[in-house]
């Protein structure tokens, strides 16, 4: 049965949907704590790496496939090939949305948390200390953090209920820019703080004496997770996108876009790491532990940490939709239940999962497998494992599977653009993405040593 489907109204809204996306935790938390857990400058050399010669071919092979079927992810495979194989794309990608949901979910409360305390101007005349102490014992709480985790997810629900145009397209064009917006005010304050060179020295001089198997691995996981790629989310999206939607140039700037928001945030919070004398490594509470101190110093802070904690919100919401968004297609499109319906149930049940990620920072910190709580392990599999494999697949499928006409078809609108770089788009997808993603993934689970 084919429903009618939704198209995006405009070809902004298009990119912005894209961006929606891919803007989220994984720019201002996810890229400062990991690039300050691996050491900073060669981290970040490592990731830009990824993201242009992996991320963006990836993210192109997905905006072909997803659009030349116009379905979700499993009925896009069905209808582009003859064997069942490549449903194992569809599978896996459900699998990490589910993960992915439940961790976002304990980062995205911490959010709502700290807007809550931002209105309640909790953080002035507070020293950095006293700061991070605030988050370690919010934190680790049993309620508080659960209760606002479940806030998070019912809103995402209520949106991805209400469907796919109301629901991304309005919230993303007016707040993302603002966001920008804040957090360059911030960066200009950060930089102006005493010390605050160090932090600029520690994201941008590469010492490459750090880079461990863990640095790549991470990097890789991490480009793939800042641009929502690997699980097919960008391949849902596509699906909506109109004929005259240029994908090359909708996969570079979406990129660039999300690349330039991270950086910012590395600006912002690196140099509040040196001046006020915490931990570059500090995990997950980096950004909340940082950023709160610079709101202390700078002019009209009140209002713009209120600002601050609810355009971060927002800017999860956007992307925690299009993560729902997959199971939803995959249960509504695919197993025949009611988009409310489904919705319902795959919100609770990640709702469940989440709980025990929050927990897992807290009471249930003794419970761990390999030495990774359940947040961190939920983070390793989907992001490091899933997500690249799903990636690889991707490419491989585009690079050697699909009719090279439907990729030149579709990359130049049925030849009202112009190709120029179809050979080296090939030349990735083909080569260069699935080999290099195989011997990462290799290499960092210790099968191969370099
Ligand atoms: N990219 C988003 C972020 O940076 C998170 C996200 C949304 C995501 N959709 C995804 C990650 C799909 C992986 C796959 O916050």
């Amino acid at each position: 049965m084919q429903k009618k489907r939704d198209n995006f109204s405009s070809k902004f809204g298009v990119i912005a949907a894209a961006a929606g996306s891919a803007i989220g935790l994984g720019n201002i938390w996810k890229f400062p704590y990991i690039a300050g857990e691996n050491g900073g400058g060669a981290f970040l050399i490592i990731y830009l790496v990824f993201i242009i010669l992996i991320g963006v071919p990836v993210m192109m092979s997905e905006f072909i496939i997803g659009r030349k079927a116009a379905q979700n992810v499993f009925g896009a495979f069905r209808s582009l090939s003859k064997s069942g194989f490549w449903k194992i794309i569809g599978v896996m990608g459900v699998l990490a949305a589910f993960f992915i949901l439940s961790f976002y979910g304990t980062v995205a409360g911490w959010t709502i948390e700290y807007l809550y305390l931002a209105v309640k101007n909790s953080f002035a005349g507070k020293d950095a200390a006293q700061i991070e102490e605030m988050f370690t014992a919010f934190s680790t709480s049993t309620y508080k953090p659960v209760i606002f985790q479940i806030l998070f997810m019912a809103i995402t629900a209520l949106i991805v209920i209400r469907g796919i145009k109301k629901g991304i397209e309005k919230y993303t064009k007016i707040l993302m820019p603002m966001l920008i917006v804040i957090i360059l005010y911030l960066d200009i304050t950060a930089l102006s703080l005493k010390g605050g060179m160090e932090g600029l020295k520690f994201l941008f001089q590469p010492d490459f004496s750090k880079v461990t198997p863990k640095c790549v691995i991470d990097a890789l996981g991490h480009s793939f997770f800042t641009l929502s790629l690997g699980m097919g989310v960008l391949m849902t999206y596509a699906s909506y996108f109109k004929n005259d939607t240029n994908l090359t140039k909708t996969s570079i700037s979406v990129a660039a876009a999300d690349t330039i928001i991270a950086l910012l945030a590395g600006i912002a919070i690196f140099p509040a790491v040196f001046a006020f004398n915490t931990e570059p490594a500090a995990g997950p509470g980096l950004v909340f532990i940082t950023l709160p101190n610079i709101f202390e110093q700078i002019p009209g802070g009140f209002l713009f940490s209120i600002l601050f904690f609810l355009l971060l919100g927002v800017a999860a919401l956007t992307s925690s939709i299009s993560i729902l968004e997959v199971v939803v297609a995959y249960l509504s499109e695919e197993k025949q239940i009611s988009r409310t319906k489904a919705t319902i149930i795959a919100t609770s049940l990640i709702t469940v999962t989440g709980v025990l990620c929050t927990l897992s920072l807290g009471p249930l910190s003794s419970f761990g497998i390999f030495g990774l709580n359940i947040f961190d392990l939920l983070d390793f599999i989907a992001s490091n494992i899933l997500l690249p494999l799903g990636g690889m697949l991707i490419s491989i499928f585009v690079g050697w599977k699909l009719k090279r006409h439907i990729i030149t078809d579709e990359l130049s609108n049925y030849g009202t653009i112009r190709l120029t770089s179809i050979k080296i788009f090939i030349f990735l997808v083909r080569y260069l993405a699935p080999i290099s993603i195989l011997i990462v993934f290799l290499h960092g689970v210790g099968i191969i040593k370099l």
